[in-house]
C-alpha cells in the first residue's frame, strides 16, 4: 500500500501512512501562469502499478481547486495501473448541499461523489460528513469515519464529566453529542430554536438540561461563519454556563468566525486536522487508518 498526497497534506497523509506502515509519496505540483494546476507523480521514485493506493486530499476552500487536483491525481494513478484506489477526503466539499432544498437546485455533493466514482475510486472515505445518507446514493463503497473517541480523549482530563454537558447546536447534532457524552460518561442535550413573536429574534436554549455553573462543550461537524456556535455560546452563557468549549471536526472559519465566537462567549475552540487551523488539537489520522486497515 502506498499513500499519496500533495505537499499541502504532507502532515496528515504522513501520519496516516505511518499508522498503515506504508510509504508516503508527495506529488509534484505547480500552477501555470493562467492558474491551471499541474500534477506529476515522481515515477522515478515510486512504482504504483498493481499497488493499493491511498489518495489523501481534504476539500476545503478553494473547494473547486481542491476537487480538480483530486480528479487529476485519481485519473493519473488509474492510468498508471494501480490495483485499488482509496480516496480519503476528510472534509468533503459541498456536503451541506445534499438535497434539493428549493426546486431546481443541484445536489452538489452527489455530483462530486458521482465524478469520483466515474474516475475509478474503489473506496471513498470521508470524516464526519454533514449527513451520512448521501453516501448510499453511489455504488462505490463510501464510508464515513467518526472522531468521537478522539474528541472524548481530548476532553478527558480537561473537564470533569459531572460538571459538563455535551451539547449539539441543533437536533441534527444530537447523535454526535450523545456519542461523545457516552464515551465520557456525562450528560448531553441539544439546543432548541425559538422565535420571539414580537421582535422576531431567534433564541436557542437547551431542550432539557440546566447548564448553569457547568462546562458546556458544543460539538458540531463544521464551523463556517461561526454564527451557529456564536448563538449557542451566547445563549448558554446567558443561562449561566461556566466555560464554553466549541469543538468541530472541520474548521472552515470564513470571514470573522473566530472573533465572532470569542465575543459571544466561547472560551476555547478546537478543530481536527481535516483542515489545519491554529485550533487544530485533534487528528483524524488514527480512525482513518483503522478504517483502512479493516477494509
Ligand atoms: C449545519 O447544519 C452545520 O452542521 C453547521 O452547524 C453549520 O454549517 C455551521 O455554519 P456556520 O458556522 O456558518 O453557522
Amino acid at each position: 500500500m502506498i499513500v499519496l498526497s500533495l505537499s499541502e497534506f504532507r502532515n496528515l497523509a504522513g501520519k496516516i501512512a505511518s499508522l498503515l506502515e506504508a510509504e508516503h509519496v508527495v506529488f509534484e505540483y505547480k500552477l501555470f501562469p493562467d492558474g491551471e494546476s499541474y500534477i506529476r507523480l515522481p515515477v522515478e521514485k515510486v512504482n504504483v502499478e498493481g499497488q493499493d493506493v491511498v489518495l489523501v486530499q481534504s476539500l476545503y476552500p478553494q473547494q473547486d481547486k481542491r476537487l480538480v487536483e483530486l480528479f487529476f491525481m485519481l485519473d493519473l494513478v488509474k492510468r498508471l495501473g494501480v490495483s485499488r484506489v482509496i480516496v480519503v477526503a476528510p472534509y468533503l466539499a459541498y456536503s451541506r448541499q445534499d438535497k434539493e432544498f428549493r426546486p431546481g437546485e443541484n445536489i452538489s455533493v452527489l455530483t462530486v461523489l458521482k465524478i469520483l466514482e466515474k474516475l475509478g475510486t474503489d473506496i471513498f472515505l470521508t470524516v464526519d460528513i454533514h449527513k451520512e445518507d448521501v453516501l448510499k446514493e453511489v455504488s462505490m463503497k463510501a464510508l464515513n469515519v467518526h472522531i468521537h473517541e478522539e474528541v472524548a480523549s481530548f476532553l478527558r482530563g480537561k473537564v470533569l464529566p459531572s460538571e459538563t454537558v455535551i451539547l449539539g447546536p441543533d437536533k441534527g447534532a444530537l447523535g454526535r453529542a450523545k456519542s461523545v457524552a457516552s464515551l465520557l460518561g456525562c450528560e448531553y442535550d441539544y439546543l432548541e430554536k425559538s422565535r420571539d413573536r414580537i421582535t422576531g429574534e431567534i433564541a436557542v436554549k437547551p431542550k432539557e438540561l440546566n447548564v448553569a455553573d457547568r462546562n458546556v462543550v458544543i460539538v458540531d461537524d463544521i464551523i463556517s461563519t461561526g454564527g451557529t456556535i456564536a448563538l449557542a455560546a451566547k445563549s448558554v452563557k446567558e443561562l449561566g454556563a461556566k466555560r464554553v468549549i466549541a469543538i468541530c471536526t472541520h474548521g472552515l472559519f470564513v470571514r470573522n468566525a473566530v472573533g465572532r465566537m470569542i465575543s459571544s462567549g466561547v472560551d476555547e475552540i478546537v478543530t481536527s486536522d481535516s483542515i489545519l487551523t491554529p485550533y487544530t488539537k485533534i487528528s483524524v489520522a488514527k480512525p482513518v487508518a483503522q478504517t483502512i486497515k479493516q477494509l
